[in-house]
């Protein structure tokens, strides 16, 4: 079965099931449910850190957790999708390079939450929650982001806190950097939390102005097809740190505060002549900001077809001058192509994860198909696929 389950039914199942699993465990009822969802990036990869520009839009994917306030001081958290309960005093969280820390572990996406907000001086007190997730773990879609920004929800309302979207979605970001150990960008906390259904979401990292860009790609015959090519990958590892020191040396050695500001390429190209790597980073960080500049011009006037161009140079990208995809991506977004996808690219981290590929409608089993084939031929492990609608970020559900 690779078709995602009928939502509808889906999504009231779960949320009875984080309801049930509260109460069960904690003995009493939960205060609510809230519910963020993973992302796919329709285009802008690896430009958040870059001062850039990024186009995600929310899937129906999602994290829900039921969360209740405790009388003591603990955080008691459980996953109902691994079975296990995780239970720290607030004293005793501590971020991933304090000293004695221990390894981490995926109850920290959440905790982290709870960390942040006291960090930044919010007053919470001690949680329950039991989380449920249909966001695939290492899959490039944002799970921690789901899980983060459900739980920075959640405590926003049960603790009464004021904090507006973008403020919200920095602090799950500084979870998943400071508490977590990861050091990525902005842009999946963003998305998980300011995306609204039916539009992709267009944010300047530097300015953090948002737009949200309308995406009826029915209305004009096209779908967007998510294959996770079951390559798992990792952004606590050392590539993504890699590429974003590299464009970090770039920017200083170009004399901008981020690779946002170069505004003559072959001129920059030049300076870093010496440096073939530095060329590429930089190379793919320039003309990826001016992709998504295009695309977004394109989607707001509704020719959504033409993105399909914008797509393959942006995987091309990604391949040669940033280096982060694998063959198994690469061997998927060749196979879209050749079946009948108007573009196709990876979407998030790199090093694996998932492609989008933009097809026409009610094709997308036939091209997910076409690559479980191709990948069955490589000896590859089989991919999962779905077609993806765009949807609202975090909220409260019950
Ligand atoms: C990961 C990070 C984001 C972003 C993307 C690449 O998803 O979490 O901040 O850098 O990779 O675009």
């Amino acid at each position: 079965m690779n078709q995602a389950p009928d939502a509808v039914a889906e999504h009231g199942h779960r949320r009875q099931q984080v309801l049930d699993g509260f109460a069960e465990r904690c003995g009493t009822a939960a205060a609510g449910v809230w519910e963020a969802p993973g992302r796919v990036n329709l285009i802008g990869e690896h430009t958040d850190y870059n001062d850039g520009f990024v186009m995600p839009f929310a899937l129906t994917r999602s994290a829900m957790v039921a969360a209740g306030h405790r009388e003591d001081d603990r955080v008691v958290v459980t996953s109902m999708d691994l079975d296990e309960t995780v239970e720290v005093a607030l004293d005793d969280l501590v971020p991933f390079d304090a000293p004695g820390a221990r390894p981490r572990v995926w109850a920290d996406y959440l905790t982290g939450c709870l960390w942040a907000l006291r960090e930044a001086g919010h007053h919470v007190g001690g949680v329950n929650l039991v989380v449920a997730s249909t966001v695939p773990i290492g899959a490039g879609l944002s799970s921690s982001a789901a899980l983060e920004c459900a739980t920075i929800a959640a405590m926003v309302d049960l603790f009464g806190l004021e904090i507006d979207l973008i403020d919200r979605a920095h602090l799950a970001r500084r979870a998943e950097n400071a508490y977590v150990g990861a050091p990525t960008g902005l842009l999946d906390q963003a998305a998980s939390t300011l995306c609204t259904s039916s539009h992709t979401l267009f944010m300047d990292c530097r300015t953090l102005e948002t737009t949200q860009v309308p995406m009826d790609l029915a209305g004009v015959g096209l779908e967007i097809l998510v294959l996770d090519t079951n390559t798992p990958h990792s952004h606590v590892d050392g590539e993504y740190a890699a590429r974003r020191a590299a464009c970090e040396r770039a920017a200083g050695l170009l004399g901008v505060a981020a690779l946002r500001d170069v505004t003559d390429l072959d001129e920059a190209l030049a300076t870093l002549g010496p440096d073939e790597e530095l060329v590429r980073r930089t190379r793919h960080v320039v003309t990826e900001n001016q992709r998504v500049l295009e695309a977004v011009e394109l989607a707001r006037e509704g020719r959504f077809a033409e993105l399909g161009p914008l797509l393959d140079q942006s995987h091309t990208s990604m391949r040669d001058d940033f280096e982060i995809t694998v063959p198994t991506v690469d061997l998927a977004v060749e196979t879209a192509r050749e079946h009948g996808a108007l573009g196709a690219r990876m979407t998030g981290g790199g090093f694996g994860g998932c492609i989008i590929a933009l097809i026409p409608m009610g094709t997308g089993d036939q091209v997910g198909r076409a690559i479980a084939e191709a990948f069955a031929a490589a000896g590859y492990a089989a991919p999962e696929w779905f077609t993806a609608v765009p949807s609202a970020g975090a909220r409260r559900i019950a």
